[in-house]
């Protein structure tokens, strides 16, 4: 049995993984600055890596039917179905935090920044949606992060208590489960 995924599947995990901690602490940095040039820069900076989550999970996405299929990790059912919707939860945040987040800006009346480039609104968003999509916006955020985190703890403890291979199949290096 191949216990690890393949190569690109391995590589959009971890970037996405990192693109998602970097707006996440650039969106709380941001809040602890006073309002000034600074943290617009820092506030430009958070919603290009927002815009790059999106980008690189709508590629992993598309890469799914392509990649390797492995079986579920071991476990009773009920594991196994609380895997499946932590991962499906976590698919739709990686979609719809930062889509919540762009439409925000464009009802702002401003266009999205994207490590210098910038991408206008592609259709009239009302400004009074501005207020409710910003707290939907935070309120997802905060819910994708402690999805994020349930889903590390688990892998984690799996790897490290269970001793399954789990974390391993993510990585190219490691004990898998066979060697384990
Ligand atoms: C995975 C991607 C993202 C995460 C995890 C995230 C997270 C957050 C969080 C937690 C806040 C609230 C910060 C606070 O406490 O005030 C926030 C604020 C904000 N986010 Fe994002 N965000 C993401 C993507 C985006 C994108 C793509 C955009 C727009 C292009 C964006 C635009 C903003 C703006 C403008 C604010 C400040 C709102 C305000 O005026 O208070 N975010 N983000």
């Amino acid at each position: 049995m191949t216990a690890r995924h393949d190569f690109t599947t391995q590589a959009l995990h971890w970037l996405v993984a990192v693109a998602i901690a970097l707006a996440y602490g650039l969106a709380l940095w941001r809040d602890e600055l006073p309002k000034g040039d600074f943290r617009n820069v820092v506030t430009g900076l958070h919603m290009s890596a927002g815009v790059l989550v999106l980008a690189l999970s709508a590629v992993r996405i598309a890469w799914r039917p392509f990649s390797r299929a492995l079986p579920p990790v071991d476990g009773s059912p009920l594991m196994q179905a609380l895997a499946k919707a932590g991962h499906l939860a976590l698919y739709v945040a990686m979609l719809a935090v930062p889509v919540v987040g762009m439409l925000m800006v464009w009802a702002k009346g401003r266009p999205v920044p994207f490590f210098g480039l910038s991408i206008p609104a592609p259709f009239a968003i009302g400004s009074g949606l501005a207020k409710p999509l910003e707290e939907v916006h935070e309120v997802t955020a905060n819910f994708m992060m402690i999805m994020a985190g349930l889903h590390a703890a688990a892998a984690i403890g799996h790897q490290v208590l269970l001793k399954d291979g789990t974390l391993a199949r993510m990585v190219p290096f490691g004990r898998r489960a066979e060697q384990a």
